[in-house]
């Protein structure tokens, strides 16, 4: 006997990547930053642990003030959500009334959450490239989901062609998931004072090292952002909690510090990309903080199964099209070193050279 309701029986949740504490673990599999917050933000968690007796805020607006001024946007452009994930469930929810269409290989929680609230769904193929090309979205009525870098390719689609099918499409929402564009260049955060019909999706979980915290933000207009709201305050208008408000305000108070990782992070990309092409592997172009790579004469499979081995865990999905891809997210330059020593040995093992 099963007292859980029916309609969720046949419910398949996402699979996040394993989250392994132990300190001679490297962990490159979830995107996460590997650098420590700035000190600004332990102060911080300090200082909220003392206000725990009260709620939190439910306007967040310790966050949304200095987000509004670092983005360019107004206060009342922003809503904050318990990370990027609860801030995309409340759109998936609430903004599909004609259903949605996002790509077949991208942020895996999309087909998640249009299985939960039962929305349609037009899933659009990825080009030959892996490239996501907005062409295939034209001519029907769905809100339309994409990742900008995308994941779990770290390819990017430019700031041009987005605003030129938000202008060519005006009923059209067009929902961009930006968690990584703080390590590429194709924001546009900006656009949504000109285009009602864009949301931008954020986090602070890649570029702001708070993961753990749970921080994530939707910029819209203020129609937008109010119904946001709604649905928020018809739920859990606490969803964010104080100590991770002080954090992610402490956060954009550090704003130097952010920036000297998001180029250390951007760097150690760069010499990853190369080290790994130099052993013939096939690696995308990724504006994001991690990179999508195959070998042509080693499965993704053995590869991710033999770097757990050495306890290095990395990502590896069994899904058409990418099964010979793995995702490696970008530690710090001497852990990527260490990772490129491994690879070595393992293609030593196999016999295979460059
Ligand atoms: C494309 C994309 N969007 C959103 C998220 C969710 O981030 P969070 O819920 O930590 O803000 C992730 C996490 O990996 C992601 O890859």
């Amino acid at each position: 006997m099963s007292f859980f309701n029916q309609k969720y029986h046949s419910l398949i949740p996402y699979t996040p990547g394993e989250q392994v504490n132990e300190q001679q673990i490297l962990k490159l599999n979830t995107n996460e930053n590997p650098y420590d917050p700035p000190q600004a933000v332990l102060e911080a968690a300090k200082q909220a642990a003392m206000t725990l007796s009260r709620y939190s805020d439910p306007t967040c607006r310790m966050v949304r003030q200095p987000l509004a001024k670092q983005l360019g946007v107004k206060e009342e452009q922003i809503f904050i959500g318990n990370g990027s994930d609860d801030v995309l469930a409340l759109l998936f929810q609430g903004f599909t009334e004609h259903g949605v269409a996002f790509p077949d290989i991208s942020y895996g929680f999309y087909d998640v959450y249009r299985h939960f609230y039962q929305v349609p769904a037009k899933i659009v193929p990825l080009n030959a490239a892996f490239q996501i090309d907005l062409a295939d979205y034209e001519g029907s009525s769905e809100t339309v989901v994409i990742a900008n870098p995308n994941a779990p390719t770290g390819l990017v689609i430019s700031k041009e062609r987005i605003i030129q099918f938000l202008s060519q499409n005006p009923h059209r929402l067009l929902i961009v998931d930006e968690a990584y564009a703080d390590f590429g260049k194709e924001s546009v955060v900006q656009e949504v004072a000109h285009y009602p019909n864009l949301i931008v999706v954020g986090t602070f979980s890649k570029a702001r090292q708070l993961a753990g915290a749970r921080l994530g933000y939707a910029i819209a207009n203020e129609q937008i952002i109010q119904d946001m709201n709604r649905l928020k305050f018809s739920i859990n208008p606490y969803s964010v909690n104080t100590m991770s408000l002080y954090c992610g305000a402490a956060s954009l108070n550090s704003q130097d510090y952010v920036d000297e990782c998001i180029e250390k992070i951007i760097t150690t990309r760069e010499y990853v990309c190369s080290a790994l092409q130099q052993l013939s592997f096939e690696v995308l172009p990724s504006q994001a903080n991690f990179i999508f790579a195959t070998h042509p004469k080693i499965t993704g499979q053995h590869l991710y199964q033999r770097l757990k081995q050495d306890n290095i865990y990395i990502r590896w999905f069994d899904q058409e099209r990418i099964r010979n891809f793995i995702r490696i997210s970008i530690g710090t330059q001497e852990e990527m070193v260490y990772f490129i020593e491994k690879i070595k040995e393992i293609l030593q093992e196999e016999n295979i050279h460059a």
